[in-house]
């Protein structure tokens, strides 16, 4: 049993933080969104791992990501040069998942369920594919599934306009080899993409055994930037421990569960959490609310900030009207002169939004 993750596309919904970096590498609780996929894929006993990449973001990936010794795993990387479909990617991959069983996770979906229960059935059904489904209110935005009384898959189609329920595909796929003929099947999609569930109708119209399990628990598929701000606070309240490895003065007021990196410093701060701080920060007179993540090497200084993601390497000083529901970039600098303020001045990036509210 092989895995195939896919790191690629261009992350358009995510601009600007995707301008420089892959969408998959956007910190929830201060890790990559890919890094759960992988951990999660590890942990169901599968390691061996290809991870599609694109040409713009790949080196990116690659470099982070490394060969798959920090999980115990063996990664290759496989180069998709257009963003032509799930399908065209697991074509791509086809020289290095060969006749092998194979589960497909898109890179940027988080699932709270372990993946153990679902390869078990898959196996032990002899499946040819099984599909996890999710019940959402905005089917359009997904591949639907039509679903008869006993959970036989009658119909998939990707993101139809008028679809025939809410089940949504959820990123997750378990494959048989017979996925590679029924994908050689098929043609381009309206959007022109090689649809992965198109290729998953062609198995329904074979008569090959393709079964659905609904899934439980939550699913984040983190596109945009609300729905990083919503992965980070389900993952900061069900998996943040309490540690600090920083150094934090008497004058500072610390609840709920805190987690504070290696090198990290924080004078007369308030902190509630659920936070998390990385390594080599620098905090002083700042108050950080609940569900707010932050990167390695940032400074915040005389600011108010809650229920934010914060990258590596930003500088946030004076802010004391509060920051909140934001994600800000690397290498960021947010300031306020200590006089009374009279404008505003920036220099911000194409793509960037601001919101004085
Ligand atoms: C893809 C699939 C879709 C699935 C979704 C889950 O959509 O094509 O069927 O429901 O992932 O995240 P995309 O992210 O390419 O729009």
């Amino acid at each position: 049993m092989k895995a195939l993750i896919l790191s690629g596309g261009k992350g358009t919904r995510l601009r600007p933080l995707t301008f420089t970096g892959a969408k998959q590498l956007v910190p929830v609780a201060n890790k990559p969104i890919l890094w759960y996929c992988i951990e999660s894929i590890v942990d169901a006993g599968i390691t061996d791992i290809g991870i599609i990449i694109s040409p713009e973001t790949g080196d990116d990936v690659r470099a982070k990501t490394g060969n798959g010794d920090r999980f115990g795993a063996k990664i290759e990387y496989i180069l998709q040069t257009e963003p032509a479909g799930l399908a065209h990617a697991v074509k791509t991959a086809q020289p290095f998942l060969g006749d092998d069983a194979f589960v497909m996770f898109l890179g940027d979906n988080l699932i709270e369920s372990p993946l153990q229960p679902f390869l078990q059935v898959f196996k032990t059904k002899q499946l040819d594919a099984l599909i996890l489904l999710r019940q959402v209110a905005n089917p359009t935005a997904f591949g639907v599934a039509t679903v008869d009384e006993n959970g036989k898959v009658l119909q998939l189609e990707e993101k139809p306009k008028q679809p025939k329920s809410n089940l949504a595909l959820v990123g997750v796929y378990f494959f048989q080899n017979t996925i590679h003929q029924a994908i050689a099947q098929i043609t381009p999609s309206a959007r022109g993409e090689l649809e992965i569930t198109d290729a998953l109708q062609k198995l329904i119209e074979t008569k090959q055994k393709i079964e659905a399990s609904e899934l439980q628990g939550w699913w984040l598929d983190t596109g945009k930037k609300d729905e990083i701000l919503e992965a980070n606070q389900i993952v900061l309240d069900t998996r943040l421990t309490n540690q600090n490895l920083g150094e934090v003065d008497s004058n500072s007021n610390i609840s709920g569960r805190v987690n504070i990196g290696k090198g990290s410093r924080l004078v007369n701060c308030k902190i509630r959490g659920p936070v998390i701080i990385g390594e080599n920060c620098y905090l002083e007179q700042a108050y950080v609310g609940p569900y707010t993540s932050i990167s390695d090497r940032v400074t915040i200084v005389d600011t108010d900030i809650e229920h934010s993601v914060i990258l590596s390497g930003t500088n946030i000083t004076g802010i004391h009207q509060r920051i909140v529901d934001s994600v800000i970039g690397k290498n960021v600098k947010i300031s306020r002169s200590p006089k009374r303020h009279q404008a505003l001045r920036f220099l911000v990036g194409d793509e960037s939004q601001l919101e004085i509210i």
